[in-house]
């Protein structure tokens, strides 16, 4: 149904970020609904591999609508060029990961906050119809009550929580000084295929893929017992899409959260995806992981309440993590498939 309302109305969008994971999955789905598509991306942590795969998945015609533009949010100008003539954005572009802002606190500002304001001023000038944001579970911060519904927020972790946090703060004060109609999904740990599980701030899914496909050690942060609410990417796609064509007044100048109103222990997540995985290398199936001490800036358990994104938005999940999980593991066997032959 969301297909036929997108066909129904071709749009022009601008996704940033679409050189990542979740941007290269929203220009992939656009595309393949036969909507017009500006993607930016600075590759800061985006790789053009994931534009070539995308390229890959849609047909030459579709492809033909998809325009890429190296550029850095941080640099207005870029912004307001990339702005024009769109009449969606999907903000994703920033910089991920907890602790990467606990090591470079100014460089996640700069990209988060300042790229963040940035993107609001060139596209309430170039007077876009929807500008839908990439904000975050992390805006929870302290705060213990299980589950998380989104007008309950703690103090934030970590210098990326408050950029988050900021953003959404922005987006309210935009619709209230110029009527700018946005719109904040809070994500709670998305995963999927062209999630990185390179490099230190790799997240946790990708992370212990790669490990165990490489035959090195899985480490778990903690006891293992914290735990999470694992959220496919389909499902964030689906929320994104749902949030820019909505034509319900009372659910733009909201946030959501994005999940599945699960939760799962990193413990069990281990399991699942060590299980999921002996399908494909049986050899896996033997693999222990080792417990490490607790990362700072890390809450302790995270549950999504999705019930204001179902009533407002009419958000349905299509895939839980184990559904994800087994969507998601070709795509890392065959990632890792390569490597090991060029290695
Ligand atoms: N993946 C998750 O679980 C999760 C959870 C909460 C929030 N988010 C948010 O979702 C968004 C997308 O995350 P992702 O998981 O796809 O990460 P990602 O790192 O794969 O994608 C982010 C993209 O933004 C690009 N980028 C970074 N700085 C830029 C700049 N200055 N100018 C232009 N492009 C820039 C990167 O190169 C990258 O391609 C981010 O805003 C992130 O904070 C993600």
């Amino acid at each position: 149904m969301l297909g036929e309302r997108l066909r129904a109305q071709p749009a022009r969008w601008l996704v940033t970020g679409s050189a990542g994971f979740i941007g290269s999955h929203l220009v992939q789905t656009l595309l393949g609904h036969g909507q017009t598509v500006v993607g930016l991306d600075n590759f800061a942590t985006g790789h053009r591999r994931n534009v070539d795969e995308v390229r890959s998945l849609v047909t030459p015609g579709q492809w033909l609508r998809h325009r890429f533009v190296e550029a850095d949010i941080r640099d207005l100008d870029a912004c307001r060029e990339a702005c024009r003539e769109i009449d969606f954005v999907l903000h994703q572009a920033a910089l991920g990961s907890v602790p990467r802002s606990l090591a470079n606190p100014v460089a996640t500002n700069s990209t988060n906050v300042d790229g963040f304001l940035n993107m609001l001023v060139a596209a309430r000038d170039a007077g876009v119809r929807r500008f839908v944001y990439a904000a975050s579970s992390s805006t929870y911060g302290d705060h213990q009550a299980l589950p998380k519904v989104e007008e309950r927020i703690g103090r934030p972790l970590s210098p990326y929580a408050v950029s988050k946090l900021v953003n959404e703060l922005y987006a309210d004060v935009f619709a209230r000084c110029y009527e700018f109609p946005s719109i904040g999904l809070r994500y709670f740990n998305v995963f999927g295929p062209r999630q990185d599980p390179e490099g230190a701030y790799a997240a946790v899914i990708p992370r212990w893929t790669r490990a165990m496909l490489l035959g090195e050690e899985v480490t778990i942060n903690g006891d293992g017992e914290s735990s999470r609410d694992f959220c496919y990417i389909d499902n964030a796609v689906q929320a994104n899409l749902l949030a820019a064509t909505s034509d319900e007044p009372a659910a733009v100048n909201q946030v959501y959260n994005v999940a599945v109103d699960g939760r799962t222990a990193l413990n069990r997540l281990f399991e699942i995806l060590r299980d999921a995985l002996a399908e494909f290398r049986p050899e896996v199936g033997d693999v222990q992981a080792v417990h490490r001490e607790f990362r700072v800036g890390d809450v302790r358990h995270s549950q999504a309440d999705i019930g204001k994104a179902r009533r407002l938005l009419g958000y349905r999940p299509s895939h839980r993590l184990e559904e994800g999980v087994r969507a998601a593991m070709p795509w890392y066997v065959s990632r890792f498939a390569v490597a090991d032959e060029v290695s």
